[in-house]
């Protein structure tokens, strides 16, 4: 683990990092394992992420690929809980998400809030 100093750390060879960015500014990277999901590695470095199920079904550990390739993070299980739409603009469920390169991501709860519809938000527009 290396709170606020993504990139400066030396990487072991082979390993992937993960850099997690809440909407605060608070960063930190984790490295997770061969076919280790992000949420696992997060948990060891006691970054405090939202998660539910762990299957993949509820979204409570949505979060969104900020850079990093598309193809960095493989779902080991199918992520029911993201329509296509959220998963091509680069949602992800932590909990069944491996990495396969660097990646960086937003995460929290406010990023699944993007992914759920607000009534309140469309009243009124039609
Ligand atoms: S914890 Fe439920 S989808 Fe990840």
């Amino acid at each position: 683990m290396n709170e606020d100093d993504a990139g400066d750390a030396e990487q072991p060879a082979g390993a992937t990092r993960a850099t997690l960015e809440w909407a605060d500014g608070r960063t930190l990277s984790v490295e997770p394992q061969p076919d280790e999901p992000v949420l696992d590695a997060a948990e060891r470095a006691d970054a405090g992420l939202p998660y539910g199920c762990r299957h993949g079904a509820c979204g409570t550990c949505t979060a969104r690929l900020l850079d990093g390739d598309p193809e960095s993070l493989d779902h080991r299980r199918p992520p029911r809980a993201l329509k296509p739409r959220h998963l091509d603009a680069g949602y992800v469920l932590l909990c069944v998400a491996e990495a396969r390169s660097d990646c960086r991501l937003r995460v929290g709860s406010d990023v699944l809030a993007e992914t759920r519809p607000a009534p309140w938000r469309d009243a009124g527009d039609g």
